[in-house]
């Protein structure tokens, strides 16, 4: 039926005032900041911290990050406990920080190893503790932990990190939004199509440009989308992941889909952690190897501290004319308001994706409000934790019907295959999508 309501600028009711905060808000006891708070978070790159104390903020908290001279690493509390110095003018110490204003040196956990010119048998270092919070470091990324230390949970390393011949280059950009627009865009497949291919011509691989068959799956850690697309006399089955609660990985950036491969792994794998409920770091990293990106066509140069060697991820890498001309997905996340108003959208068939990561997130947060803890991943055999997102690209020509039963047993047999190791899970994998298609055909 077609719509006679036109001209509708007066009466379209714009109400900002319910953004959905218990899945966008991410402060100390806000629902989705303390499910957030259970899980560690990479809050800095290595190469960003030197002699000096830095004054950050994770999850809307104003944090001093610094090393000591000893080589341990500690995220304190921005006011000192003694009478609220910052400690970002704080003296880095053999160890630990010493406040600038009295003096007193606080240990990376908090402790206080001396209170200025307090007595050495004073109770006042007994009595004080400047709040800190754990950190790890892996792969030159710096991780913390700012949940309630009775749920600390072991160090996630996932099975896409495990290899280690590939290259891994660490990397943050800033978006000027709320962290959720940013992370259910990997859920939004069709995005790529239009924002990447159509709006701004093609960004990123020939093949992206291409129709696609969508799926979604779940995972054991979130959720998968399909991707199924016939390029040429190629068939292409992309899965990308997301890892609740904030996490995800993606397929080779400039994949052409023009020659077999199965199983191929993350061109990268990041988290989308909020500065505050209006600003989001994406960090994690960017992995190279002849495999993914046989053209050479990625810049290892261009990535780093607000810098990533892709189009359209960052606020000052382009003029706003060109921006508006080429748009991407910095353009596009930041310009759906602070934060999105989910009451005034009109969700439709496209958006399942991300209504289902919504849906996921809000199920997780509630569990977590009726005093149930978050699920932490499983460590498969060799200690690491299965993922689920590949590249699989068979030479084969099929119709829809065959198309979309030939993805749904790869997939399956992805989600099965979770306890091998990564070799026999490629090695099967190609086994099993030939004897599928020997079948099809
Ligand atoms: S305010 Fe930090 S030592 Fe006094
Ligand atoms: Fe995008």
């Amino acid at each position: 039926m077609q719509n006679t309501k036109t001209f509708t600028g007066y009466d379209t009711v714009i109400d900002l005032s319910d953004d959905d905060a218990e899945i966008t808000h991410v402060g100390r006891g806000t629902p989705c900041g303390e499910y957030l708070r259970r899980y560690w978070q990479p809050i800095y790159l290595e190469d960003q911290l030197d002699d000096l104390p830095k004054l950050i903020k994770v999850l809307g908290e104003e944090l001093v990050l610094f090393r000591d001279k000893s080589g341990d690493t500690g995220l304190l509390h921005k006011h000192c406990a003694h009478r609220g110095a910052s400690l970002e003018y704080g003296i880095i110490a053999d160890h630990g920080l010493v406040c600038c204003y009295h003096g007193w040196n606080f240990a990376v956990d908090g402790s206080l190893i001396k209170a200025g010119s307090e007595p050495e048998n004073s109770p006042i270092h007994k009595k004080v503790v400047q709040g800190a919070y754990p950190t790890h470091e892996f792969g030159g990324i710096i991780f913390a932990y700012l949940g309630p230390t009775e749920s600390i949970p072991a160090f996630p390393v996932f099975d896409t990190l495990e290899d280690k011949n590939l290259e891994r280059i660490p990397f943050v950009v800033t978006t000027h939004c709320n962290w959720l627009q940013v992370f259910e865009n990997t859920q939004d497949p069709i995005h790529v199509l239009h924002l990447h291919a159509r709006s701004s011509g093609v960004q990123f691989g020939v093949a992206s440009g291409v129709d696609q068959i969508i799926d979604y799956e779940n995972t054991p850690l979130g959720m998968i989308n399909v991707q199924t697309r016939q390029v040429e006399d190629h068939v292409w089955v992309r899965t990308t992941e997301t890892i609740l609660p904030n996490m995800n990985q993606g397929g080779a950036i400039w994949e052409e889909a023009e020659s077999e491969k199965f199983f191929q792994r993350s061109a990268f794998t990041r988290w989308m952690v909020p500065v505050d409920n209006f600003e989001t770091m994406t960090i994690g990293w960017r992995i190279f190897s002849k495999e993914l990106d046989p053209r050479d066509q990625g810049d290892r140069k261009k990535i780093g501290v607000e810098a990533i060697d892709f189009v359209g991820q960052t606020k000052d890498e382009r003029g706003y004319e060109e921006s508006q001309r080429y748009p991407g997905d910095y353009e596009a996340q930041v310009s759906q308001r602070p934060i999105a108003i989910h009451k005034m959208e009109n969700p439709a068939m496209s958006d399942r994706g991300v209504m289902k990561v919504r849906r996921l997130l809000r199920n997780q947060i509630r569990a977590l409000k009726g005093k149930q803890e978050p699920s932490q991943y499983i460590q498969n055999g060799r200690g690491t934790i299965s993922t689920y997102q590949q590249d699989t690209v068979v030479r084969a020509v099929l119709d829809e019907e065959n198309k979309q039963s030939y993805s749904k047993a790869l997939v399956k047999h992805i989600l099965n295959s979770k306890d091998e190791t990564e070799e026999k899970r490629r090695a099967d994998l190609e086994l099993h999508c030939r004897e599928l298609l020997s079948k099809l055909n």
